[in-house]
């Protein structure tokens, strides 16, 4: 069921996302080329996954929930364009692609994530099918808070600071809640906006976006070490090459696969407390310490 269901919306966001992007004026087809580089090829589209299986158990239309799925990858191919700069991770391989910066130039490739994360401003401003303008501004909100400071771009300056350095695990924890925990709760918020669901079901939801959240980057920390460079599509190792602060690298690679483990087990203890058929979201939630990608 999540294979299938994994495929069917990677196949509406991939629509959703080279529509938005075409209609774009070619006034620079060569920006215009790398933002396509950056947010059309490849991909797991987890965070649209997000919106929209979360969004469909709550009721909500797909059509609805379109604009929201192709503002957040708007904003995540951004964060990777970014977050591969020489500046940055400095790596030359992302979704099995030369990165941004390498297959056009660096320039072009901070321009490419500008113009994305504006991008992804554009789409959820404007009007949706179903919401109210006061729903549409608490998405524009939800947005810019998981992206910026108190969000993605305050993790990811923690993490930056973070490398070379030994820190404390609840440091480590902060980072990750942020840096990529942030915009996966925003997926989540989303749904729960457009939905317009009671305070507990809020709360319940909240939870298992979090743990899913921490699990995923606890993951990905995981896969540096244990999955091949031809299986992830990026350079393996770049978090030991470069000293980064993971899981692994504060409590052990099997410290790390248990506690990855234990916070899916809270994340579908929350899915628990949900009155919907949530069978498809606690399989997602096992596929993000499952996957190998
Ligand atoms: C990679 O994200 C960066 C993190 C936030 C861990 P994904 O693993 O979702 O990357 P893609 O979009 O599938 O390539
Ligand atoms: C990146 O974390 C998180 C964001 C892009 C916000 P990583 O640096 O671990 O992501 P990968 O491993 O390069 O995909
Ligand atoms: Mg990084
Ligand atoms: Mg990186
Ligand atoms: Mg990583």
């Amino acid at each position: 069921m999540l294979e299938e269901s994994l495929k069917r919306y990677q196949q509406r966001i991939n629509l959703q996302l080279a529509s938005r992007i075409d209609a774009l004026a070619d006034i620079e087809p060569n920006l215009k080329a790398a933002m396509k580089h950056g947010a059309l090829i490849g991909g797991k589209r987890i965070r649209p996954f997000l919106v929209y299986a979360i969004g469909d158990m709550l009721g909500v239309k797909l059509a609805t929930l379109d604009s929201c799925a192709a503002a957040i990858e708007c904003i995540h191919a951004y964060s990777l364009i970014h977050d591969d700069l020489p500046a940055m991770d400095d790596d030359a391989l992302r979704r099995g692609q030369p990165t941004v910066h390498i297959a056009f130039n660096e320039a072009t490739a901070i321009l490419a994530g500008d113009a994305l994360q504006a991008l992804a401003f554009e789409i959820i401003s404007d009007p949706i099918e179903d919401i109210t303008p006061s729903q549409n501004l608490s998405l524009v909100k939800a947005l810019a808070n998981a992206s910026g400071y108190s969000g993605m771009c305050g993790g990811q300056a923690m993490d930056l600071n973070a490398t070379d350095k030994q820190i404390e695990l609840a440091t480590l924890i902060q980072l990750h809640k942020l840096k990529t925990g942030a915009l996966i709760r925003c997926a989540v918020e989303f749904a729960i906006i457009a939905a317009k669901v009671d305070q507990q079901e809020r709360q319940a939801l909240l939870n298992f976006a979090d743990a899913i959240g921490l699990a995923f980057q606890v993951q990905d920390d995981v896969l540096d070490i244990i999955a091949s460079t031809e299986e992830l599509g990026k350079p393996q190792g770049s978090d030991t090459d470069s000293n980064k602060s993971t899981y692994p690298k504060l409590l052990g690679l099997e410290g790390a696969q248990k506690t990855a483990e234990s916070l899916i087990e809270d994340a579908l203890s929350a899915l628990a407390k949900l009155p919907y058929n949530s069978q498809l979201i606690a399989e997602f939630a096992r596929y993000i310490i499952e996957r190998r990608v």
